[in-house]
């Protein structure tokens, strides 16, 4: 396809029409000039195609498919090769469909558990999010179809999702929702990106040129086409220049009138329709290039695939007096109606026409094991249910364990609203307390999207958080639970004690369209560390039926400038009797300064590391500039500030068994403009500044008698220091005896900036 050729034979309708979609799901073909039609579909762990009737909500019918583990289960797996291979699966899919780009993955940072959303998206931390989607894409991508990271950018909630305007300063866009996507565009080149609905600091993201085309292909080197979130278009003008090439789906002519219009009005240049066609064909002919007609969609293959994804996902949180893995000899009461019939995905568009569920009481069933089952709660109910409770009971008392599989309906958590509170069912919370009453072995298996409260976690032995882990999800808790598997999964979010310990609950779902982001930077972790807060279950938390030691930390050096990388080695051994997988994670920890206020501590690398019973291995990390950065308004630039930073290393954000300090000489100041209001203290550790200044401190604090110290009390020296920190120059003035007149002070100004400025 000769692309600049095509465009110049376009005519003008042709080519506004090509920025919008023909229907639902294709984009428009041109047949007198060859360009065939182009079919996306949703995306993003599973693929739901639709033939007929289509609709964004999943309410209609879509071909059978297979569905993975959903964001909340994949990220947790920290695993990068896992994710390449689920990649793989979907991209093979698709071209046995012959869908050009899947709607995928969606990367948006969770703010709040409330989100409903949450259990499509990654995680709360941006790393983890950003490697979670690099690896997905370049998976699916190996396969020659593209991919949408969705939805850019901002999208932290459902409540008002078309109109609400998330309002953040800069720096919290940069270091947490912009970065999620950053690291994913920059490495991975997703074919096509997805604007989201939301407006940011009052302007829609589909009209945002700065983060569009300045930061996306200006400072990202996207060269793709950015996609309409279905109906995020509110001006198709304005829209078109920020730089969002194709609006989905389907305007049924109107817009591509209004574009029409405005170029012929000379409202619009004809040269920016042009970049957007180019772009659209690009892709298209990407994907056409790189057909394979030969694709088989092996939906029993894939099914095997996200039974073994969806093991390496789940999270064992606890595991008192290692009640599990269960032995095949005890009896067991598999309890609660998702043990028959799981929740393993959640509502809306990425909602899979399953093949084929397997639960774990089918799965366990098939192994042979000794396994009883009652119902306990009806899965879409919250009052409690007293028959079934009882039937409950009286299963636990007979058996040895009794496992509970609970968590949240489909009516809590779906695309399209929020959750109003952080609660399971109340039928499942008296189910597990009436349970653990009758046997105190017992273990809960959670299938849920996002956090729950867990007022009985004191009652239970266990807990596996399964998360919504696809079709095969079932059997995976299952292999778990017998411990046919190891589990191996972590937290990529805190589990808050309450909804109120949540950074963002005091502003949450906003006033109105306003949704202002008071807590900045301080998302997740980054604020429950800071604080110091205790947690039901830290971020980056998971036990094993083994154990690991990791320890011996080094850096490459002690000392640094902040153009150098820095090397860190870190061992980690398996000190327990069975083979496991241990996520070694590296947090950064700067020491406080009044330079900028920052969190205590921001994971920087993690590796996830298999290894047998004894064995011993080393992981080495490479940290840059930009894991010991904040990114600095002034500057308009990510800084590193001088000082010692922490390097630590362990398997929980709150379990950092290595650690070392290491010295980066870095920023000493930020530029700043020099007045007779800027403080002595903002100066001092200026280079060259004390010689400047030292002849007009001569009679400072000398003739105010305030240098006596029973006049101001002990510790004078150090009080006078700290006045003179946070005095303005213009003080010099009125308290420098009447040595230093109004003019010297100016004069000082004057010297002062050209001492800064050099
Ligand atoms: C969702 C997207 C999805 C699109 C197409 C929208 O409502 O926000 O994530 O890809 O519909 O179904």
């Amino acid at each position: 396809m000769n692309i600049k050729e095509i465009i110049s034979q376009l005519t003008l309708e042709e080519k506004a029409g090509l920025c919008s979609g023909g229907d639902f799901w294709h984009t428009k073909a041109v047949e007198r000039l060859g360009v065939p039609s182009l079919m996306m579909s949703d995306g993003p762990h599973g693929l739901r195609k639709q033939d007929e009737t289509a609709d964004n909500m999943g309410i209609n019918e879509s071909i059978k498919a297979v569905c993975f583990p959903t964001g909340s289960a994949a990220a947790a797996s920290f695993d990068r090769e896992l994710m390449e291979k689920m990649g793989q699966a979907l991209g093979n899919e698709c071209q046995a469909e012959n869908i050009a780009v899947i709607l995928g993955p969606a990367v948006n940072i969770k703010r709040s558990p409330l989100c409903g959303r949450n259990f499509e998206y990654y995680s709360e931390d941006p790393l983890v999010a950003g490697e979670t989607a690099k690896h997905f894409i370049k998976g699916v991508q190996s396969k020659n179809v593209g991919t949408s990271i969705k939805h850019f950018y901002a999208n932290n909630q459902e409540h008002r999702r078309m109109s609400s305007s998330s309002c953040m300063d800069e720096r919290t866009a940069r270091e947490i929702y912009l970065a999620a996507f950053e690291n994913a565009v920059k490495e991975a080149k997703p074919w096509t990106v997805m604007c989201s609905y939301n407006r940011i600091n009052g302007t829609y993201a589909a009209d945002d040129k700065k983060a569009l085309t300045d930061i996306l292909r200006g400072e990202w080197g996207f060269d793709g086409y950015v996609v309409s979130d279905w109906g995020a278009v509110s001006d198709r003008c304005t829209a078109l220049e920020a730089g969002m090439d194709l609006e989905m789906p389907s305007s049924f002519g109107f817009r591509d009138a209004e574009i029409v219009q405005a170029v012929k009005d000379g409202r619009l240049s004809e040269e920016v329709l042009d970049t957007a066609v180019e772009r659209v064909l690009t892709i298209l002919e990407r994907h056409l290039s790189g057909r394979d007609e030969n694709a088989v969609f092996d939906r029993d293959a894939d099914h095997e695939l996200s039974r073994e994804i969806a093991a390496e996902c789940m999270v064992l949180l606890k595991n008192e007096e290692n009640i599990l893995p269960l032995d095949k000899n005890e009896s067991i009461a598999f309890i609660g109606a998702f043990a028959e019939n799981p929740r393993f995905q959640g509502g809306g568009s990425s909602h899979i026409n399953s093949h084929r569920v397997e639960s774990a009481l089918e799965y366990a069933n098939s192994k042979g094991y000794n396994v009883t089952y009652a119902k306990g709660y009806e899965a879409e109910s919250n009052e409690p249910d007293e028959v079934l409770i009882t039937e409950a009971v009286k299963a636990a008392q007979n058996a040895d364990k009794a496992v509970v599989f609970a968590g949240l309906p489909d009516s809590f958590e779906s695309e399209g609203f929020d959750r109003s509170h952080m609660r399971m069912p109340d039928c499942q919370n008296k189910l597990i307390s009436e349970v653990s009453k009758a046997n105190p072995n017992t273990v809960v298996v959670l299938h849920n999207g996002s956090p729950v409260e867990m007022p009985w976690i004191n009652e239970v032995k266990g807990i596996l958080e399964a998360y919504l882990a696809g079709q095969a999800s079932g059997g995976a808790a299952a292999q778990l639970l017998f411990g046919e598997k190891n589990p191996c999964g972590h937290l990529a979010e805190t589990f808050p004690i309450k909804l109120e310990d949540n950074p963002s609950y005091l502003s949450f779902f906003g006033e109105g369209d306003y949704a202002p982001y008071r807590e900045g930077v301080f998302v997740g972790y980054r604020y429950y560390s800071t604080k110091k807060m205790p947690v039901l279950f830290p971020f980056g938390h998971g036990l094993s039926y083994t154990s690991f030691n990791i320890s011996g930390i080094t850096t490459d050096r002690t000392s640094y400038t902040d153009k150098d990388c820095v090397k860190v080695t870190v061992n980690i051994t398996n000190t327990g009797e069975r083979q496991g997988k241990e996520v070694v994670q590296l947090y950064v920890l700067p020491e406080k300064n009044d330079f900028v206020i920052r969190p205590a501590m921001e994971l920087r690398a993690y590796e996830k590391v298999a290894l047998e019973a004894g064995e011993t291995k080393t992981v080495t990390f490479t940290l840059d500039k930009r894991a010991f950065a904040y990114y600095d308004e002034v500057l308009d630039g990510w800084c590193v500030p001088t000082g010692d930073y922490t390097i630590a290393a362990g398997n929980s954000s709150a379990n950092l068994t290595a650690q070392t300090v290491i010295h980066i000489d870095g920023r000493k100041y930020i530029p700043m403009e020099i007045t007779q209001d800027t403080l002595l203290g903002d100066l001092l550790h200026i280079e060259g500044v004390m010689d400047v200044l030292k002849p007009y401190l001569g009679a400072f604090g000398q003739d105010s008698g305030s240098s006596d110290e029973d006049a101001m009390g002990a510790g004078t020296s150090e009080m006078l220091e700290a006045m003179m920190r946070y005095m303005p120059i213009r003080n010099l003035v009125p308290f420098g005896g009447g040595s230093v007149s109004c003019e010297e002070c100016a004069e000082l100004v004057k010297k002062l900036k050209l001492v800064i400025n050099e």
